[in-house]
């Protein structure tokens, strides 16, 4: 079972996002409609036993850095001992989370003293309106707390995520990387995928990673930041540094060539792409009884198939069946 997880291009897995549920507590109107989804069943999803068993045979694989993400990680009840458990294997993986913050305020020491690493929190804006409008929910000062509490917790470095869309939060970009250089934060604007539960993502309403960079340069000085081996954000020194501003530019600048990511969902499938059409069951042959060694072949299987890149934009493009909120981003 040694040797690590490669697929057809030469690339290799390092990185597992991990779903923890595919619940959410807001209703971000370009991730999923206001009265939510068919969440999954609680027996359709891999119970902690079933899901530390499988990450421990990634890391085993040579994954490095585990990320837990959702839906909303927060949700999942037993998400301190998911940490503990990811903590204690050998050799420990980094542990970061992907989280919209709702809570985090009660939770992050518990995280960090478990054993979390660091965070990205999702905030699209810091206006309240637009954050209700947006998210569907009147939370942003719960969001505020727990990026502080992040912080305070050593959850460094604490990361914030922001979707840019046209005309709904674009006009502010500098005003929230001045609150995030004020507080600390690294501030990452994303564009935004066709991931959405509702297939209605158009290209035109996704400000573009330039248009980003255009409306930043405005008022701060970017320079190009060195060392981005496969981070899907292209980093900016700001004025010279060195806070940095980071840029997701995941259609307008695809960085599939340099992919280390690979995925697992709450109910138990491998996905080799975030745009992956196929998925590999792993939670039917866990329950039946296989065995490590079944499982190493199955997930090696999938990782071969893994397709050059998304190719949105692609005539022959499709989103994928399944949305964003649980795949995990
Ligand atoms: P860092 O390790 O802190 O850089 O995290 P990250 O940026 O990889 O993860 P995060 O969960 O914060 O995701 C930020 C944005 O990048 C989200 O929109 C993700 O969907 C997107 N993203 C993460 N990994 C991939 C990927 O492999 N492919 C594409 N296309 N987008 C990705
Ligand atoms: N495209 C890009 N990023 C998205 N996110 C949610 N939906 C999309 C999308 N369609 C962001 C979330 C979170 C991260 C996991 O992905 O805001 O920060
Ligand atoms: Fe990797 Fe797929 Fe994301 Fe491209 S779209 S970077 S191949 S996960």
């Amino acid at each position: 079972r040694d040797g690590a997880l490669v697929d057809t291009f030469g690339r290799v897995a390092r990185d597992l996002r991990v779903s923890l549920t595919d619940h959410c507590n807001l209703r971000c109107t370009y991730c999923m409609p206001a009265e939510g989804l068919a969440w999954m069943a609680k027996p359709q999803m891999l119970t902690d036993e079933e899901l530390l068993r499988v990450v421990g045979i990634f890391v085993e694989l040579g994954v490095r850095q585990v990320r837990l993400t959702g839906g909303e990680p927060l949700l999942r009840r037993s998400l301190v001992e998911v940490v503990a458990g990811i903590a204690a294997l050998t050799p420990r993986p980094m542990i970061a989370m992907t989280s919209n913050g709702v809570g985090l305020a009660r939770k992050a020491e518990a995280l960090a003293q478990a054993g979390l690493d660091r965070v990205n929190i999702s905030l699209d804006t810091i206006d309240k309106q637009t954050f209700a409008t947006l998210t569907r929910r009147d939370r942003l000062d719960d969001v505020v707390a727990g990026l502080a509490a992040a912080a305070d917790a050593g959850l460094t470095p604490v990361k914030v995520n922001a979707v840019a869309m046209r005309g709904v939060n674009d006009h502010h970009v500098t005003d929230l990387l001045e609150w995030c250089l004020q507080r600390g934060y690294e501030l990452r604007f994303i564009e935004q995928m066709p991931l959405d539960a509702q297939h209605q993502w158009q290209r035109d309403a996704m400000a573009t990673a330039d248009e980003v960079r255009e409306r930043l340069s405005q008022r701060f000085t970017l320079t190009p930041a060195q060392g981005r081996g496969s981070a899907p954000a292209e980093r900016y020194l700001i004025d010279g540094g060195p806070a940095t501003v980071g840029i997701i530019a995941s259609v307008s600048a695809p960085f599939c060539a340099a992919c280390d990511r690979v995925r697992l969902t709450a109910d138990g499938m491998v996905r080799n792409c975030l745009f992956s059409r196929g998925e590999m069951d792993l939670r039917g042959p866990l329950r039946e009884g296989a065995g490590d060694r079944e499982l190493v072949r199955l997930i090696r299987g999938e990782m071969w198939r893994k397709a050059r890149g998304h190719g949105i934009g692609a005539p022959d493009f499709t989103q994928p069946a399944r949305p964003m909120s649980s795949i995990g981003g």
